[in-house]
């Protein structure tokens, strides 16, 4: 399968006033052309970090980019200059960021927003930008969009200003979406609605799509492959469907019987600066000896599946 992005060892820390931690280790992972991706993981595991880094808006300092590279078309974005950042940002890559407050312009009208970046990509006249901009609206579910259109941000409610940020990031039909929990917020029902919107656009052009999320249920309704973190690193890549039957590390396994696919937040529960060897190991039930001390790696088991786990050193390939 072809791949259009490829996250290759990348590594990140933050400087803060009595030290660094590490954000990302070691992280690579691949995105192949028209499929949806899910990144996985509990609160503070690396997700948004990997999200960022992408298009390269990680704030160096307190960053620090130990390693890595992000090929897109051939390219290490971590190496690429404003003027091709500004063409990938947004219009190659759209990203859905987790944290929405920044992301619409309180003093223009919802329709002059979006017929303004549907302008700024296409060559288009206003009435085709407005045009599009209604349907837009109405793909994502957005009722009544003549009138939307006339009104501001501030009388939208919170998921109707969801599903507007996502009208936006699809505006430009970007080659990639990155959706960081673009669906927290939303009921149900809505929450169908853009995971069918998702599901659309990866068939037809062909969006490649990571989508982050906390809930497993949502991973294997829509996602290929998912890729599962802990403490800044992949633990597990598996095809959604063995995720129920093989899916192999404990904390992947952790995550499934937590109750309806949400994770419980556990942060700060393991002392991490004791840890030399397995970042799960304090939580981990089936630690061998050896787990406390040496570090695993990523045991290829099959084609589709790899797990950071030595119970699985044996089975690999
Ligand atoms: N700007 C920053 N400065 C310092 N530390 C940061 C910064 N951004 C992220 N981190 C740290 O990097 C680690 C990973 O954070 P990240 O936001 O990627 O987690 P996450 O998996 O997205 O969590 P959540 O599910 O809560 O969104 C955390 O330990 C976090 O504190
Ligand atoms: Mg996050």
């Amino acid at each position: 399968m072809e791949k259009i992005l490829e996250i290759e060892n990348l590594g990140i820390r933050f400087k803060h006033s009595s030290g660094t931690t590490t954000a990302l280790e070691d992280i690579s992972i691949g995105l192949e052309k028209g499929e949806i991706l899910g990144i996985v993981g509990e609160s503070g595991s690396g997700k948004t970090v990997t999200a960022h880094a992408v298009l390269n808006l990680i704030d160096t300092p307190p960053g620090i980019i130990d390693s890595g590279k992000i090929i897109f078309h051939g390219e290490d974005l971590l190496k690429s200059g404003l003027k091709t950042l500004q063409t990938v940002r947004g219009k190659k890559i759209a990203i859905i960021f987790q944290e929405l407050m920044n992301s619409l312009n309180p003093v223009f009208c919802i329709g002059q927003q979006l017929i303004d970046v549907i302008r700024n990509y296409r060559n288009c006249t206003k009435s085709e930008a407005y045009k599009r901009s209604l349907a837009l609206l109405k793909n994502v579910g957005i009722p009544d969009p003549v009138c939307r259109m006339t009104q501001y941000p501030n009388q939208l409610s919170g998921g109707l200003r969801q599903r507007l940020i996502i009208a936006m990031a699809i505006a430009a039909e970007p080659e990639i979406i990155i959706a960081d929990e673009p669906t927290t917020a939303l009921d149900v029902t809505i929450q169908a609605q853009i995971l069918r919107l998702f599901q659309n656009l990866s068939k037809d052009p062909g969006c490649s799509i990571i989508l982050i999320t906390h809930n497993l249920g949502i991973m294997a309704k829509i996602c290929k492959r998912v890729v599962i973190m802990f403490s800044g690193l992949v633990m597990e890549k598996i095809s959604v469907n063995k995720l129920l039957n093989s899916a192999s590390h404990p904390y992947t396994l952790e995550l499934l019987n937590s109750s309806r696919g949400k994770i419980s937040l556990n942060e700060n529960k393991e002392k991490k600066s004791d840890l030399l060897g397995c970042k799960y190991f304090n939580r981990c039930s089936q630690a061998l000896g050896k787990c406390k001390t040496n570090k695993p790696g990523l045991f290829h088991l099959d084609s589709d599946h790899e797990v950071r786990c030595f119970l699985f050193e044996k089975e690999s390939r």
